[in-house]
């Protein structure tokens, strides 16, 4: 079972960037933290962080065929990208759209995702947690979609 973990723009400056609302983990520390409960469930996670929304969208496109189920923050991207969403929806795979913060409880432009109406199932405001419980989510899902 492989997953591919992508990761939008900014998120590679967790643990520096607004604290207040993005925890103190930075990305790699959640990445091994969502490494070790795979492991043990006999997952094998990629892992792809970009600042760039058309490197998200060939990264989106290369996990046709290679990838079983994609998780995804697309971060700034997600409330302006409808290219994410037509990839998202080109490659048609089980996928789980995390935010870290509530974007419902923030500024209005953050409460419109152009994604979620095309991915599986939404994680958001759990904090870096929720990236634990997509995997573990991801995992349940695969073992029914097999
Ligand atoms: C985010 C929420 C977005 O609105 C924001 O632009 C981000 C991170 C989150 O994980 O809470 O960069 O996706």
């Amino acid at each position: 079972m492989k997953i591919a973990v992508i990761q939008g723009p900014n998120l590679n400056m967790l643990g520096i960037r607004e604290q207040h609302i993005y925890g103190p983990m930075s990305l790699d520390q959640i990445h091994e933290q969502m490494k070790s409960g795979a492991t043990q469930s006999g997952i094998e996670l990629e892992f792809f962080q970009s600042n760039l929304e058309g490197e998200i969208i060939d990264k989106i496109q290369e996990c046709l065929g290679t990838i079983d189920g994609i998780i995804i923050n697309p971060a700034a991207y997600t409330h302006t990208s409808i290219a994410i969403a037509d990839a998202l929806k080109a490659v048609a795979l089980p996928t789980i759209e995390v935010h870290i913060s509530n974007i419902h409880k923030r500024e209005e432009f953050r409460h419109k995702s152009m994604i979620s109406d095309v991915v599986t199932g939404i994680i958001c405001g759990l904090g870096s947690n929720g990236y634990i419980l997509a995997i573990n989510a991801m995992h349940e899902l695969l073992k029914k979609w097999k």
